[in-house]
């Protein structure tokens, strides 16, 4: 969270207060540190020794094209889950043949548009699609080049909500049947099998399962070796997890030297697809306190932000640091509920957090950098908050506030 600091009291994002943005720009917003993004993507690359690394981004995390060209002038790769989110790669910048596509269910239009594109590996997750990715390159004259995710069944000890390294999870293929896939890949006539590759799930604190599901994709990788399928590449997904309030956490570099240290001995390129661990500390979300409803039972915040902008607390019962931006107040402690103006109960952003309120301040949402705008809606009708960007002493709105007409752009009478 050291991103974001007082400097006379005042929060600031690198070298601009925060009080100046919500001047200019208003609230709701998201505001990002282009600092904070190039620190964590150097910190993951500078700790591979090897050259034979590559980090693909997970686009989910934070979407927005001005993030990924922060990236990929980083020489960043991207990890995509849709036809969508490598139009943003290659608006942003981003080389195709360093992006890898996930994703359980790819559409054959977005098959096509990613063999169009000579994306650098579509990260299969069954037989199906493995066939269909055949069928739809053999008819476009191409061969895919493939990877094929398998699931460790490995506890990632996180929200069952973002666990997928599960066996009961709908994620990849089996590992029983891992190995006959793969016999049965290298067949195929339009497949140009080059890796293998897991996701264990997300905000992961601990670094034992990473390197047991690692492990374990090296164990078939030297079992497939015996049988002359030679794979180039192991991806071991995304998941480092990042502090939201005190929790201590495996630096990147130290996860890095985990997974190779584990993978040592291999002549493997390793991938890495980290988002939260890139972006989730870089952003916060700024609001404004519009009413004070304290109640024989409860107080309430209500903000000009809510679920629809942020829907981690929702939906995860994710927990986010949230404080004033002036740090003084001549109000007095009292512990509130902040929640939103939409119409639902699970719309708070935080609960029983004591601060001093008046209102009109203005507060600041704390880790919202990944899945924060990325999952944002217009639920409520409301339209989307600002995205800003800040760059030392510069500030670019790299997303323009929605308008009410956004609103109802497309839709017919
Ligand atoms: N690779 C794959 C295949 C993934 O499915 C994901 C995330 C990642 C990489 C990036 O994982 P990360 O490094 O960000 O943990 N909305 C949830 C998180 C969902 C994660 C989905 N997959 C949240 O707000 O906590």
């Amino acid at each position: 969270m050291s991103d974001f600091t007082y400097k006379n009291g005042q929060l600031h994002a690198e070298d601009i207060s925060l009080l100046e943005i919500a001047k200019r720009h208003n609230t709701p917003c998201y505001i990002y540190s282009k600092k904070a993004i190039q620190t964590k993507y150097t910190e993951f690359d500078l700790a591979f020794t090897s050259n034979q690394h590559l980090i693909c981004y997970a686009v989910k995390a934070n979407s927005n094209i001005s993030i990924l060209n922060i990236l990929a002038k980083m020489g960043s790769g991207f990890d995509i889950v849709s036809s969508g989110e490598l139009f943003r790669v290659l608006k942003a910048g981003g080389s195709p043949d360093k992006v890898v596509f996930s994703g359980v269910g790819k559409r054959l239009d977005e098959m096509k548009f990613a063999l169009e594109q000579n994306i650098k590996c579509f990260n299969v997750e069954s037989k199906s699609e493995l066939l269909k990715l055949n069928e739809i390159a053999e008819s476009m004259k191409v061969s895919a080049p493939v990877s094929l995710r398998v699931n460790p069944d490995v506890d990632a000890k996180t929200h069952p909500y973002i666990a997928t390294g599960l066996k009961e999870n709908k994620f990849g293929i089996s590992f029983e049947l891992a190995k006959d896939i793969f016999k049965q890949a290298a067949k195929m006539s339009n497949i140009n099998l080059i890796g293998i590759d897991c996701h264990i799930g997300s905000q992961i604190s601990e670094l034992s399962p990473f390197q047991d599901a690692l492990q374990k994709l090296l164990d078939l990788i030297d079992e497939l070796t015996k049988i002359g399928i030679q794979l180039r590449h192991v991806d071991i997904g995304g998941g480092l997890g990042i502090t939201y309030k005190d929790e201590v956490l495996p630096t990147p570099s130290q996860y890095v030297n985990a997974i190779t240290n584990t993978a040592n001995g291999h002549d493997l390129e390793i991938i890495i697809e980290p988002g939260r661990s890139i972006v989730g500390n870089a952003g916060i979300l700024l609001t404004k306190v519009e009413y004070l409803n304290e109640t024989p039972f409860k107080n309430f915040a209500v903000v000009d932000t809510a679920m629809n902008d942020l829907i981690r607390p929702s939906l995860y019962n994710g927990w986010h640091e949230i404080k004033r931006v002036t740090q003084d107040s001549d109000a007095k402690e009292k512990t509130y509920d902040i929640v939103g103006p939409i119409c639902e109960t699970g719309d708070f952003v935080g609960k029983n957090r004591t601060l001093p309120l008046t209102e009109g301040d203005l507060l600041a949402i704390f880790s919202t950098g990944a899945y924060g705008f990325s999952m944002s809606s217009n639920y409520n009708s409301r339209p989307r908050a600002a995205e800003i960007l800040v760059d030392d002493n510069q500030v670019y709105e790299i997303r323009e506030r929605e308008t009410q007409e956004d609103l109802i752009n497309g839709e017919l009478l």
